[in-house]
C-alpha cells in the first residue's frame, strides 16, 4: 500500500509531525469544462512573491478534481474566516454539490469567490510543479480583496478559533469547569463519576486562574505525561447555569492511573455524565474523522497504533 514510501517513514506519524504545523484554512476553487464550481478544502496555501504576485497551494494527485484544477485557466484562493469551520468541512468531505446553499459569485477572473471569507485571491494558472502525491498549483494573482473577518485556524487535525476563543474565555467571568479532550491518537480519556457514568477530565478554575491548573489536574488524575492545547468549547449548562470551558489535551503512554481510555469509534455514548459532554464528544470525532481523511495518507485504515515520540525531543 506504501509502495513508494521510503520504509524508514512511517505515513501517519509523518502527517502528525506536520500537523503541529498551525496554519489558516483555504477553500481552492475552479470552473470545470461544463462551467459548474468545483473547489476543495486546502492549508497546503502559502504566499509565494510579490513581484510578480505569485501564491502557491498543493493538490493530491488523488484529488477528484485534479482534471480540472490542474486544465482551468486559474483557480480562486478563499481563506475561511473563523465562522466558516463547516464550509470547510464541506469542501474536505465527498459531497455531490459543495456550493449548494452558499453564497458565492464569479471573480474578476472568473473563480469562484466565497461569501463572508477572510480574503480571497482570484489568479491564473501560473506554473504546475511536481510534488510527489501532490502537485504544487502556482497562481498568478489577477484580483483579490482582504476582508476585515479573522481566519480560522488549523493545527494538528483540529480546527482553532483564536479570537472567538480570548472573547467567549473573557466573557466566561467567575468560576468556570475547566475539561479535557485528553486523547493519546485515536482515544480519549474519560473518568467515572461515581454513579458508573463517563465524564471528560474535569476541574474548578476560579475566576481569573491560570488554565495550568488544568494540566495539573490532568496528569495527577492520569498519572501520565500531559499537555494542554487549544480551547475546543465554551458552554454554559442550562440547568445549573455553571461556566464550561473544555481544552483540548495530548496525554503520553502508559496505563491510567484512573479514568479509561476509550476508542474514538466505541465512546460510551450512553453512559455519560451528561449530554453537553456527548455534544463535544461526538463533534471531537466528527472532527477528527474529517482531519484524518482530509490529510488523505491513502487509504490507511484507521485505528492503527503508531509509535509516537513522547515528551521533549532528545
Ligand atoms: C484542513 C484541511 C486541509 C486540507 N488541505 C489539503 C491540501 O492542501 N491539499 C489537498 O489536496 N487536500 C487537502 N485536504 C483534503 C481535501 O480537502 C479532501 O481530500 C477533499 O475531499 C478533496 O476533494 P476532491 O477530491 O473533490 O478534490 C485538506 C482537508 C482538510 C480538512
Amino acid at each position: 500500500m506504501n509502495g513508494h514510501l521510503h520504509p524508514a517513514v512511517d505515513p501517519r506519524a509523518l502527517r502528525d509531525a506536520f500537523g503541529a504545523f498551525l496554519t489558516g484554512v483555504t477553500v481552492v476553487t475552479a470552473h470545470d469544462a461544463a462551467g459548474q464550481p468545483v473547489g476543495f478544502t486546502a492549508n497546503s496555501f502559502a504566499s509565494l512573491s510579490l513581484d510578480p504576485p505569485l501564491l502557491l497551494v498543493c493538490l493530491a494527485r488523488t484529488s477528484r478534481n485534479f482534471q480540472t484544477l490542474t486544465g482551468a485557466a486559474g483557480f480562486g484562493v478563499n481563506v475561511l474566516s473563523e465562522h466558516q469551520k463547516d464550509i470547510s468541512n464541506t469542501f474536505a468531505r465527498p459531497v455531490e454539490d459543495r456550493f449548494a446553499g452558499l453564497d458565492w459569485q464569479p471573480g474578476p477572473h472568473g473563480s469562484p469567490i466565497l461569501g463572508g471569507v477572510a480574503a480571497w485571491f482570484d489568479c491564473a494558472l501560473h506554473d504546475i510543479v511536481d510534488g510527489g502525491d501532490h502537485v504544487i498549483l502556482i497562481g498568478r494573482v489577477e484580483a483579490f480583496e482582504n476582508g476585515n473577518a479573522n481566519g480560522l485556524g488549523y493545527a494538528r487535525g483540529s480546527y482553532f478559533a483564536p479570537a472567538l476563543a480570548q472573547k467567549a474565555v473573557a466573557a466566561a467571568a467567575g468560576d468556570v469547569t475547566a475539561g479535557a479532550v485528553a486523547a493519546r491518537r485515536d482515544e480519549v480519556l474519560l473518568v467515572e463519576d461515581g454513579q458508573g457514568r463517563y465524564a471528560l477530565p474535569a476541574c474548578r478554575l476560579s475566576a481569573g486562574a491560570n488554565p495550568d491548573r488544568l494540566q495539573l489536574h490532568l496528569a495527577e488524575t492520569s498519572g501520565l505525561p500531559a499537555s494542554v492545547g487549544f480551547l475546543y468549547s465554551v458552554y454554559q449548562d442550562s440547568k445549573n447555569g455553571e461556566q464550561h470551558i473544555v481544552y483540548r489535551c495530548e496525554l503520553g503512554d502508559g496505563a491510567p492511573r484512573a479514568g479509561r481510555f476509550f476508542p474514538l469509534d466505541a465512546l460510551p455514548l450512553d453512559r455519560l455524565a451528561d449530554s453537553a459532554t456527548g455534544d463535544v464528544l461526538k463533534r471531537y470525532v466528527a472532527e477528527s474523522r474529517i482531519g484524518n481523511f482530509g490529510m488523505y495518507v491513502g487509504n490507511e485504515e484507521r485505528g492503527q497504533v503508531h509509535a509516537l515520540v513522547q515528551g521533549a525531543p532528545r
